[in-house]
């Protein structure tokens, strides 16, 4: 008889730019799972909302560009940059917005195999079951000089000193807002990469994820 595997759900959660995408989807390519990046769908929700001259603070405006997200928003090409992480950012604090997305993401969490997910509170809200919880993160300051270098190296003009504000001001919203605030799940494994290359990352995130299967 082959041997059929149990489905393994893996939440990894975190702040901005700990790196938590990187290690989501080489996890995700190593175990053979599907990969949800959920700041996907608050990027799309931002832009949308702004491309259709919305107010992103009004909550009923953003609510309602939430419940008609399609699978093709997520194709844009514009989500992936600084702004929009702002935007989505700022869409994320409406509990009607959150709500509305809950449903795709926890259907994506019970395929057959399982999957690997990444966000803010996969562990705590989204997949409070799931398998393995991470808890991605890093000081401030690393982040921060991690997302410049990346930019420069890109031939971007960036200035530390504002990619630190912008990581500090995301931080803050993001932990501080009512519903579902970024925070560890009470049973995440904290893996905090200030001073671990990626590779030194995936290794311990893989011990953790082998050591559940094992038991
Ligand atoms: O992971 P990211 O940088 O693409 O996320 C962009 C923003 O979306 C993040 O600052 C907060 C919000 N977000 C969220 O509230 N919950 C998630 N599960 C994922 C993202």
């Amino acid at each position: 008889m082959p041997e059929t595997r149990k489905p393994l759900v893996v939440a990894i959660d975190g702040p901005a730019a700990a790196g938590k995408g990187t290690l989501a989807k080489r996890l995700a390519d190593h175990l053979g799972l599907p990969y949800l990046d959920t700041g996907l769908l608050y990027r799309a929700i931002g832009k949308l909302a702004q491309v259709a001259g919305l107010d992103l603070d009004d909550p009923q405006a953003a609510t309602a560009v939430a419940e008609r997200l399609a699978p093709a928003d997520l194709g844009r090409p514009d989500l992936r940059g600084r702004e929009a992480g702002e935007l989505a950012s700022r869409v994320a604090i409406h509990p009607g917005v959150r709500a509305a997305l809950v449903a795709f993401q926890r259907d994506f969490a019970a395929g057959p195999a399982g999957a690997v997910l990444d966000g803010r509170d996969i562990g705590t809200v989204i997949c409070p079951d799931a398998d393995v919880k991470l808890y991605v993160t890093a000081s401030a300051e690393v982040r921060a000089r991690r997302r410049t270098d990346e930019l420069l190296a890109k031939g971007r003009d960036v200035a530390f000193e504002a990619i630190l504000d912008e990581v500090r001001a995301r931080d803050a919203r993001d932990s501080g807002r009512t519903e579902a605030p970024l925070r560890p799940a009470d049973d995440a494994v904290v893996i905090d990469t200030s001073a671990l290359t990626p590779d030194e990352v995936f290794a311990r995130a893989l011990a953790v994820v082998m050591a559940r299967r094992a038991g």
